[in-house]
């Protein structure tokens, strides 16, 4: 018997909690940038997952590595040692400059232990009182109490109060900085592009009032690179591309190219405060998640992924700036490398939506942004051929909904 939409949304809608909103498609297979339907309909993938496909899907090298990892050892617990967690975490290090990883299972789970190890940097050190938190209005750090408490869209927060003390600080003020970061702040947590927030990069000149104010007063620094990180923005980590030397870089999405792992990478300076049973996760760091995490790394690096993505990523960035003059709809082109946002003058649903129909998937964030994050390893003639797809989908839309 064939599986049709229907019946999968008719069983969905029964017994699945009902936390999504989600496009009536179903995907049942993939190949690349290309993503097939239920009926076999063909798509090209220009959000990856949200930004978590970072190989494309099926990719044969990646499929060959869980597939023999799967047949040999799948998991064994953090109460033993194998040999995929310092894979992935030596190459993590040699990426980040940060010598530590510490395993998890998601974005959010990475910054929940970026979180706890800052305050109990402090903690270990003797001093009282430095638990809060500063992050940046716009940000998503995740869903979990303590990522929560530095996301800052108040939608996601306010069913959910009381949350960790966190100020929220305006990018566009540089200077407000000095009045957030106290004498009670163990962490400035940030991301370099916000992504959710609609692929907004920080100035320069935030980043800079940002370190600035961590090395006056000892503040440590968070980069959420969950998004931006692993090569996303032609960088290995976005926050290279700011100066910036962060204490702590949470990292998830691209890491396992859908094996879901994600890392908290540490500085020596907080991991020598951290002790045996600070933290933890069953899962967190098993031999699939870290073989498949290492398989990626070494693509990135040694397989030339790096390079590829700053190629193209410059390519992408001309056609869509092409884009934005052609069509007045378009505020403004934002983001760099493979992570790009259309700030768009109306809701950016209806452009989604026609974008789906003609085969294209992409994203709407904060409202009126449409975000692209095609896989890392797209190739040029597709970034073409969605940009030529998108310019149709603006003369479309141009007509259904005046600017
Ligand atoms: C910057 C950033 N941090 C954290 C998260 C949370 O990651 P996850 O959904 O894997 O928990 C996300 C997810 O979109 C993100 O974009």
């Amino acid at each position: 018997m064939t599986v049709t939409f229907d019946d999968i949304q008719a069983r969905e809608s029964r017994h699945v909690l009902q936390t999504y909103k989600r496009q009536p498609v179903a995907f049942v297979r993939g190949s690349g940038s290309r993503l097939y339907d239920v009926d076999g309909r063909e798509y090209l993938d220009f959000i990856s997952g949200i930004g978590v496909a970072s190989l494309g899907h099926a990719h044969p090298g990646l499929a060959e590595v869980i597939a023999d990892q799967a047949r040999t050892l799948l998991h064994t617990s953090n109460l033993y040692y194998h040999p995929f967690q310092a894979d992935a975490a030596s190459r993590l290090a040699a990426l980040s400059g940060l010598p530590r990883a510490f395993f998890c299972n998601s974005g959010t789970e990475a910054n929940e232990a970026c979180l706890k190890f800052a305050r109990r940097y402090w903690h270990t050190q003797g001093v009282q009182g430095r638990t809060g938190f500063v992050a940046i209005e716009g940000s998503f750090g995740g869903r979990t109490m303590g990522a929560l408490s530095v996301t800052h869209d108040e939608h996601y927060r306010a069913p959910f109060m009381p949350l960790f003390d966190t100020i929220f600080v305006d990018p566009a003020k540089p200077e407000a900085l000095a009045g957030a970061v106290t004498d009670r702040t163990a962490a400035i947590i940030a991301e370099p592009i916000r992504g959710e927030g609609g692929v907004r990069p920080l100035s320069r000149e935030f980043a800079d009032a940002i370190a600035d104010v961590c090395r006056r007063t000892g503040t440590l620094l968070i980069a959420d690179e969950v998004q931006s990180g692993l090569g996303r923005t032609g960088y290995a980590f976005h926050s290279q591309a700011l100066g910036w030397q962060p204490d702590l870089i949470s990292v998830g999405k691209a890491l396992g190219s859908g094996v879901p792992v994600g890392a908290a990478l540490v500085s020596e300076r907080v991991a020598g405060m951290i002790s045996a049973g600070d933290h933890g996760s069953t899962y967190g760091g098993n031999l699939l998640a870290t073989r498949a995490a290492a398989f990626f790394l070494e693509q990135l690096t040694d397989g030339g992924l790096l390079e590829h993505v700053k190629t193209v990523g410059a390519h992408f960035e001309r056609l869509l700036r092409a884009l934005a003059l052609k069509h007045p709809v378009i505020v403004e082109t934002r983001g760099a490398g493979l992570m790009r946002g259309l700030e768009l003058r109306i809701d950016a649903a209806p452009v989604v939506e026609h974008a789906r129909q003609q085969g294209l998937l992409v994203n709407r964030t904060n409202e009126k942004v449409v975000r692209l994050l095609p896989p890392l390893n797209v190739e040029q003639a597709d970034i073409d051929r969605a940009v030529g797809m998108l310019d149709q989908v603006f003369a479309v839309v141009a007509q259904e909904v005046p600017a």
